[in-house]
């Protein structure tokens, strides 16, 4: 359980934001228009971790605004979530690669602190990989998406007990109509999922016989669109 309030967590990201800003750990941050740092609830149960910023993200500055996005956004509704207010939404490279080129294996290890120390101040109870790259980082395997997705795994992540969720990428779904389909049935088990955790999170805090204050949420949009 976290020693920080969820106002500290959150001025700390902010903290980070401004990091990333002026990050040049690799020769992406010289070509990228805007950084892409992430979005969404600082105190958020559900984080999705993307692959990198496409054009419109690095013009705009926020994750998922092209059409992906906006399947994104479609999905969330589906299930009563909405991104700002449910979710934080991150990705494992912070600036554009050429392109739409693949993130390089040095630029992903420039990039991963961010998003581990993003995790930690977020603290969320499922990330959702979303596609090859975020899945195959955060599942520490190389086992590829089309195996694992719609598979909640109990892991330890950034030192902090989640269940990881991989899902296709929601790219890919726009591109094949079958990925769609695989897309929306496991998107609709999201809710039973964060349920599941906060059963076993009111369990545990019974457990410890303490009582827990839930903070309240803290909305954290840093490009306030
Ligand atoms: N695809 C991603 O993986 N991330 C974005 O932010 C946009 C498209």
């Amino acid at each position: 359980m976290s020693q920080t309030t969820a106002e500290q967590r959150r001025e700390e990201l902010v903290r980070l934001y401004h990091e990333v800003r002026d990050c040049h750990r690799c020769p992406l941050g010289a070509v990228r228009t805007n950084p892409v740092f992430g979005m969404g609830n600082a105190d958020a149960d559900l984080m999705f971790i993307g692959e990198a910023p496409g054009a419109e993200e690095d013009r705009q500055g926020k994750p998922f605004v092209g059409r992906a996005g906006k399947l994104l956004d479609e999905l969330l509704a589906e299930i009563g979530m909405d991104r700002r207010r449910d979710t934080f939404i991150a990705n494992v490279l912070k600036s554009r690669p050429p392109g739409n080129r693949d993130p390089q294996p040095e630029e992903i290890e420039a990039c991963k602190p961010y998003l581990t120390r993003q995790i930690q101040l977020i603290e969320p109870k499922v990330i959702s990989t979303l596609g090859n790259f975020a899945t195959k980082l955060i599942t520490e395997s190389p086992t590829g998406i089309t195996r694992c997705c719609g598979k909640p795994q109990a892991r330890v992540v950034a030192d902090l007990p989640v269940t990881i969720y991989p899902l296709f990428h929601p790219a890919a779904a726009l591109r094949t109509p079958s990925v769609l389909a695989r897309l929306r049935e496991d998107f609709h088990r999201i809710p039973d999922l964060l349920g599941e955790q906060e059963s076993r999170d009111e369990a545990s805090d019974l457990s410890l016989a303490g009582a827990t204050v839930p903070a309240g949420p803290s909305q954290l949009d840093l490009f306030g669109g």
